[in-house]
């Protein structure tokens, strides 16, 4: 026992680092991958109903401040769940499945799918902000969030996570999704933005616009969480710009219970999982404290 144990929506975590959908989770090899980095849960890449190609390149713009993507949901579809799954718990870990379907009636399917392959809880791609048909456009009103949410709850024995992005409606479409019977939230997704060439004059990503993650989104996950956690004290799963102990446990202090991260694998490598874990246990030890849970959503006091 190192202090580190968290309990989200009842699925017990040796730690609260896991890996942030859409960073190598869509094949049995990358799964087992970031269990070696240390994770203490897996969460899969947003599985859609059929396989999906994603954009040409350039998806990915690394900026001073974060990293600009636009993959466009590339991803192996629903029937790659199975094999997803059944490494995660070969190693011992828990496996949460994010889908991303284009209406409820999609998501249904997705979430009977996850299941059945023994998902540990589902995470509900409710936000991915450029991709037409998906996220943020299948969940374009608070009525959809609830629809969404209510419908895959109604079927699902598992957790269900779902994931929102910052919005200026975010504490509305939190409360709704909780009122639906999601379990948890997940906050925040990627915040849509662009870069300009300015001789071709035109944007570099090929789709256009894209979504904006790591440090440059830092304050505003924060903040998003703090927001939400004050209002309902829910459980929250935290992701945005955390690239380092420090800015986890901010991500925690206001309100999350667990840590996603993304951007920081691509800016510092596999080992910022380690980095990140023994960084809070010295946190730990330097303010006397005995376990994670005394810290988190204490900014909020
Ligand atoms: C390359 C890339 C791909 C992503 N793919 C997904 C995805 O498939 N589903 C999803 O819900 N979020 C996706 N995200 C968003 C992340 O899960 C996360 O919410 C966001 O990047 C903020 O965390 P970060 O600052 O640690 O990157 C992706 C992010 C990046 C950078």
């Amino acid at each position: 026992m190192d202090g580190l144990e968290v309990v989200v929506t009842g699925i017990k975590l040796s730690h609260p680092i896991m890996n942030a959908s859409g960073v190598l989770a869509s094949t049995p090899e990358g799964v087992a991958r970031l269990i070696d980095a240390g994770v203490s849960a897996v969460v899969t890449k947003t599985l859609t109903k059929e396989p999906r190609e994603g954009y040409k390149t350039p998806i990915t713009i690394p900026l001073p401040i974060g990293l600009l993507n636009a993959v466009g949901l590339a991803n192996p579809g629903i029937e790659a769940v199975g094999k997803l799954v059944e490494t995660g718990h070969s190693l011992g870990k828990p496996v949460i499945v994010s889908i991303g379907g284009r209406d409820p009636e999609e998501f249904l399917y997705l979430a009977e799918k996850a299941l059945e392959a023994g998902a540990d809880a589902l995470e509900l791609n409710l936000s991915c902000p450029h991709t037409p048909g998906y996220g943020v456009d299948a969940a374009k009103t608070i009525k959809t969030i609830k629809e969404v949410v209510k419908n895959t709850a109604s079927i699902s024995n598992k957790p269900v996570w779902a994931k929102l992005g910052y919005s200026r409606l975010l504490v509305k479409e939190a409360g709704a999704a909780l009122e639906a019977g999601a379990s948890a939230l997940v906050l925040i997704n990627t915040i849509p933005g662009m870069k300009i060439d300015v001789y071709a004059l035109k944007p570099i990503l090929s789709h256009g616009y894209g979504g904006l993650s790591g440090p440059a989104i830092h304050p505003i996950a924060v903040y998003s969480i703090y927001m939400v956690y004050r209002e309902y004290k829910p459980e929250i799963i935290g992701a945005g710009g955390a690239v380092d102990w420090e800015t986890a446990i901010e991500l925690l202090a206001a309100g999350a219970k667990a840590v996603q991260i993304a951007t920081a694998f691509h800016l510092k490598g596999y080992n910022i999982i380690k980095e990140i874990i023994n960084g809070i246990k010295q946190y730990l030890k330097q303010t006397k404290r005995k376990n994670i849970t005394e810290i988190i959503g204490s900014a909020t006091k």
